[in-house]
């Protein structure tokens, strides 16, 4: 329901908890198809006229505009005359027209459901990727009749949780495949406890304004936060879909494995594999080409993308199209429109590290952002994946270079990059046979100021 209306109902409760008698009403919006038997049969349980009237409503402020309307109507007609015209000033536009013509396709019962569920906004300077999006919203398509996973993979700050959050602002996708509402929630790098405190929020998120449920104390353990949020999904949130950003571990993955629609944010690939049922796949590509990427930078400081100074395609062909990163260098320049040619040559001498400016993305800065993906390595392979700071750029090299680099089997070679792969760490070229493979030109900038940075400490610490 759109906030207006809602709002609406919040104000108006009191008097219409005084003066409603709800099982008039009920008839008119079960005949209209908004309220259940089940839902209507709850509210006449309840053994006081008010006590009925509160539960209706109760039960009305989790529903959409429609109910709003019905309710409004059933009132009319049940010659409450005083209470409609208290509702009547914030009527929300039902007709598909009224629908269609906001912003984006995003109807305002739309724009409710996603606040609700916790999706975010979008970052205030925003480009479009229309392929990438198609792409997204068809797989979640496929979950229309049927529970499963769409996993949205791709290397640090690709834009894969922004994106995720756009494909769901969609009218026609909600209303046919997910009515049950979207919920979003945060995953992370966490441990066992984090991800308990975690799921519990979202049981306690869903439980919300169902008041049979306000006994109930939290699940103590991840199993039994598993089973609440199990009977959540299928009982009271059917055809819901949740959105599970930057999960880690397929050990917190398998704590949602429970037969429900989810789409699914990662930097690993692979982690899909640990889960049951129907699973689908989009690849983000890392980097944006020339021309989004301009935009970005031109959006931030509110020029026009001809109009940028020069250094302009110089800072875009640097950050390598990273969303992420022509994003920071924008908004830095927001703050400091003279210091093109500063940030260029920050970029240039890979000083990532000054490269950090507050904004709602996880990380503060580039380095920390690509740092977490390594620290989720044993300590061997990230040795390893250190060594590949000797592979020069624009060269793909065979799993046999790296044999012979790190003095092991093939095959063992092979399975480690497979690794890294999965991990959006290393991407493998599979046009050539054998397949070649290469780092992104971020993620090897990254990996030399990573390796001085060592050096110097080890020098430091070595000194007598
Ligand atoms: N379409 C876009 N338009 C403008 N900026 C974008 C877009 N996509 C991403 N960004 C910028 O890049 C940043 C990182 O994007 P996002 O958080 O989606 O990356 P991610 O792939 O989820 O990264 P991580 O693996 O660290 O979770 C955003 O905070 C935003 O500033
Ligand atoms: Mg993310």
């Amino acid at each position: 329901m759109e906030e207006r209306a809602r709002s609406c109902l919040l104000r108006s409760k009191d008097t219409l908890e005084q003066d409603i008698k709800a099982s008039y009403l009920m008839d008119h919006m079960v005949s209209d198809d908004i309220l259940t038997n089940d839902e209507e049969a709850r509210v006449l349980g309840k053994p006081t006229r008010r006590e009925q009237a509160t539960a209706l409503l109760e039960v009305l402020l989790r529903k959409d505009n429609r109910a709003y309307i019905s309710f409004y109507n059933a009132l009319v007609r049940e010659s409450y005359g005083d209470l409609a015209n208290l509702l009547h000033s914030d009527l929300p536009l039902l007709s598909p027209e009224g629908e269609r013509s906001f912003a984006d396709g995003v109807s305002p019962s739309v724009q409710a459901i996603l606040r609700e569920g916790g999706v975010p906004q979008r970052p205030v300077v925003f480009v479009s990727r229309p392929t990438l999006l198609n792409l997204v919203r068809e797989k979640l398509y496929w979950l229309k009749n049927t529970p499963g996973w769409v996993t949205v993979f791709g290397m640090a700050g690709s834009g894969k949780s922004v994106m995720a959050a756009e494909a769901v602002r969609d009218h026609a996708l909600i209303k046919e495949c997910f009515p049950g509402g979207v919920h979003w929630l945060s995953v992370g790098q966490c441990e066992r406890a984090d991800l308990l405190v975690r799921i519990q929020s979202l049981c306690f998120r869903l439980e919300q304004g169902q008041s049979s449920d306000a006994s109930l104390r939290p699940p103590c353990s991840v199993e039994e936060a598993k089973e609440r949020l199990r009977f959540l999904m299928h009982r009271r949130f059917p055809r819901s879909l949740l959105i599970l950003d930057d999960v880690w571990d397929s050990f917190a993955l398998r704590s949602f494995d429970i037969q429900c629609r989810v789409l699914l944010t990662t930097r690993n690939r692979s982690l899909a594999d640990s889960v049951s049922g129907t699973r689908f796949e989009v690849p983000v590509e890392s980097g944006l080409d020339e021309e989004k990427a301009l935009e970005i930078l031109a959006l931030y400081v509110n020029g026009k993308p001809q109009k940028l100074p020069e250094e302009a395609r110089s800072i875009v062909s640097e950050c390598k199209g990273s969303p992420l990163v022509v994003s920071l260098i924008g908004a830095l320049l927001r703050e400091f429109p003279d210091r093109w040619s500063y940030y260029l040559l920050q970029l240039q001498k890979k000083q990532f590290k000054r490269i950090r400016k507050s904004s709602s993305y996880d990380y503060e800065a580039l380095d920390q952002a690509m740092d977490a993906s390594l620290q989720v390595l044993e300590p061997e392979h990230r040795d390893l994946y250190r060594d590949l700071s000797v592979m020069q750029k624009d060269i793909n090299v065979p799993a046999k270079v790296l044999s012979v680099l790190w003095g092991l089997e093939l095959e063992e070679v092979e399975d480690i990059l497979q690794e890294f792969v999965n991990k959006s760490l290393l991407f493998r070229d599979c046009n050539q046979r054998p397949y070649h493979y290469y780092l992104h030109d971020l993620q090897l900038d990254f990996l030399c100021s990573w390796l001085c940075l060592s050096l110097c400490v080890q020098r430091f610490t070595d000194r007598p």
